[in-house]
């Protein structure tokens, strides 16, 4: 029996509650949110997320030749060396989650501030890991002092400069940039559902091309991604947002611009997971992306939990299924190459700040608890690599190390 077929015999999927019917009939006097929520509950309450051999992560993922890491800061290694030993244990891949975006990379015009990511790299270098860079082009992160110093006649020279110098700085040693970050935005209203960001408005859309081709030129050795967010679920924005990027896809590849992956981002929201993600749907996305030729990497999956049950079993439960439903449904495109979370422990989770719970218990979004210890969410992670198809490691000479 098909991996995908056992789930679904077994009333496992907590997808499955929004697929039949569940959502288009609440019980008499209870809200429809409630009842999906709680027909996921039972669904997880009976789950097994059981596994034979518990070995770190990057091995199950290696195994099947798949990637998986995580996102860090570099000041997480100085003050917690626990951590940084669990992160060594259990990754193949490291993002910096701040490191090499410009605000922190660049300080004024003239300076390049390189310390904090060489750490990170010399980091992962020291413990067999690979480094991903993220990200050189992006509507956030912009430093104060553009607002006096660029302008749309010389931005691109800023940009240009930008990407040589800091992919030439690490030139040869990186598995893959995000060369740029989040470049659909359908509520800026434009009719190529391209964002209304400052990199447009300066440059207008070319603006991608032109730093995937400088991109290109300065590092050839490097896996080179257009990275979004908003892609997992069955809901009228996103399905647009979908479209808007693959034609945006094959209208970049139809010039040969050099973008040779895309990035899901997946920061999936557990409650919303459960009403809106639809696996056919996902895996027709992933089978047109890969159809243009392009791997896929899922660069920075974590489970919103704020809207959850407090009850810690119940709330671990449903985040596991959320996680194991999800890559067990994106595995099977083997298009698909790597898997990265963003953050490896709950003690360090950007939702703690961006989404925190009304409760105000802490959020548990990821692999580890704050103690470091395994949860099932890494018990769902470790699954979905086990039952995953193999695929050929083959891209780059360094992705081949
Ligand atoms: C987030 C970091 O996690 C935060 O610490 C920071 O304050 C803001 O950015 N999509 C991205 C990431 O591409 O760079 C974002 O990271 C999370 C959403």
């Amino acid at each position: 029996m098909r991996r995908r077929d056992f789930l679904i015999s077994a009333g496992a999927t907590a997808g499955l509650a929004a697929w039949t019917g569940i959502a288009q009939r609440p019980e008499a006097g209870g809200s429809l949110k409630a009842t999906v929520q709680t027909n996921a509950t039972l669904l997880a309450a009976r789950r097994q997320f059981d596994l034979a051999d518990p070995l770190p992560l990057r091995h199950y993922a290696e195994r099947k030749g798949l990637r998986y890491g995580a996102a860090i800061q570099r000041n997480y290694l100085s003050r917690d060396p626990e951590f940084a030993a669990c992160f060594a244990r259990e990754c193949h891949l490291l993002v910096p989650e701040g490191e090499l975006k410009w605000r922190t990379l660049r300080p004024s015009l003239k300076q390049f501030n390189f310390a904090p990511a060489d750490a990170l790299l010399q980091f992962a270098q020291q413990n067999q890991m690979q480094m991903r860079g993220h990200t050189l082009v992006w509507h956030q992160s912009i430093p104060k002092w553009f607002a006096t110093e660029v302008n749309s006649r010389n931005a691109e020279g800023i940009l240009v400069n930008h990407i040589q110098t800091v992919m030439g700085h690490y030139a040869g040693k990186l598995h893959s940039w995000d060369v740029v970050n989040e470049p659909i935005h359908l509520k800026d209203n434009r009719a190529d559902g391209l964002r209304n960001s400052p990199w447009l408005q300066w440059l207008g859309p070319d603006y991608i091309e032109l730093a995937f081709r400088t991109a290109a030129a300065t590092d050839p050795n490097t896996l080179l991604v257009l990275n979004e967010f908003g892609l997992d679920y069955d809901t009228w924005q996103w399905n647009r947002k979908r479209e808007a990027l693959l034609t945006l896809l094959q209208k970049l590849l139809s010039r040969g611009t050099p973008i040779h992956a895309l990035g899901i981002q997946a920061h999936l929201w557990a409650r919303d997971s459960v009403r809106f993600f639809n696996p056919d749907k996902m895996r027709a996305f992933l089978q047109s992306v890969a159809a243009l030729g392009l791997k896929i990497l899922i660069t920075e999956l974590d489970v919103a939990d704020h809207q959850l049950p407090a009850q810690l079993e119940e709330r671990d439960r449903l985040v596991a299924s959320i996680y194991e439903d999800y890559l067990s449904v994106v595995l099977e495109e083997p298009a698909v190459i790597a898997v990265l979370t963003w953050g490896l422990s709950d003690r360090y989770t950007w939702l703690a700040r961006y989404h925190p719970r009304a409760d105000q218990l802490p959020v548990r979004p990821l692999p580890l608890d704050a103690q470091l210890q395994r949860k099932l969410a890494w018990n769902g992670i470790a699954r979905s690599f086990s039952f995953a198809p193999s695929r050929s490691l083959a891209f780059t000479p360094l992705m081949k190390s």
